[in-house]
């Protein structure tokens, strides 16, 4: 393989050092880099307080705030401080997006933002303007389920049904960029989702049986009929 370059030993290093530049001018060198550095930055901190000055303020009031949901536009009057979830639950009557931990931990909330799944709870709906927003009401606006939400029942995937509507939408965003994942990638898309439950494995198996994958059942059904007590 053709050598590049040899990085210098530390004495071939310092003897070209002192061939080359001297400590004063090393020195004074390092003091312009560093008066430079300043200035550089100072502008920065400048240029950015100029820019945040001359962005209009929104609030503390209640402002219009215009959402594209499940592709309509709503203008909503509400102050900046309201969560997306709160505007599409309590402006909007979207109420399939769940409040359970309110803080980013439990995926109850999910709603599509551009197609991917965030957090409403933790989004506020100021910053959802300009954005596509879906949530679970949309998935079946044709008035069909999908594929996705028949296999749920099909699996019994849900038993409060708390966490399904943010189960069903991580991985409706899943299926449609991958519409055959692996058990591992379903895990991995719905890790941010919790279901208190104990539904999990029966999510993941809708999940792959929307993918086209059967698994093999994980629970069997007593009929009272079989049951020794019966
Ligand atoms: S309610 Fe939003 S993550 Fe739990
Ligand atoms: S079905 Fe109850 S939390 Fe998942």
């Amino acid at each position: 393989m053709k050598r590049v370059s040899t990085s210098p030993t530390p004495s071939s290093a310092s003897s070209l050092f002192s061939r080359r530049v001297s400590r004063r001018d090393f020195l004074r060198g390092l003091g312009t880099t560093a008066i430079s550095a300043a200035t550089l930055g100072a502008q920065g901190v400048a240029s950015e307080l100029a820019q945040a000055n001359a962005e209009k303020v929104h609030g503390p009031g209640a402002v219009p705030v215009t959402l594209s949901v499940n592709g309509e536009r709503r203008t909503f009057t509400i102050e900046p401080r309201v969560t997306l979830l709160e505007a599409l639950r309590m402006n909007a009557g979207l109420t399939g997006a769940k409040e359970a931990c309110d803080r980013a931990t439990c995926g109850a909330c999910t709603v599509l933002l551009d197609g991917d799944p965030v957090y409403a709870c933790s989004v506020l709906a100021i910053e959802a303007q300009g954005a596509e927003i879906e949530t679970i009401e949309g998935l079946t606006k044709s008035g069909e389920l999908t594929r996705l939400q028949h296999a749920f029942i099909d699996k019994d995937g849900l038993q409060c049904g708390f966490c399904t509507p943010g189960f069903v939408l991580t991985l409706t965003a899943l299926l449609r960029k991958n519409p055959h994942p692996t058990e591992a990638e379903i895990r991995r898309a719905s890790a941010g989702n919790l279901c208190r439950c104990g539904s999990q494995p029966r999510i993941i198996a809708a999940a792959l049986a929307a993918g086209g994958t059967e698994t093999a059942a994980k629970a069997t059904v007593i009929h009272f009929h079989d049951h020794a007590l019966a």
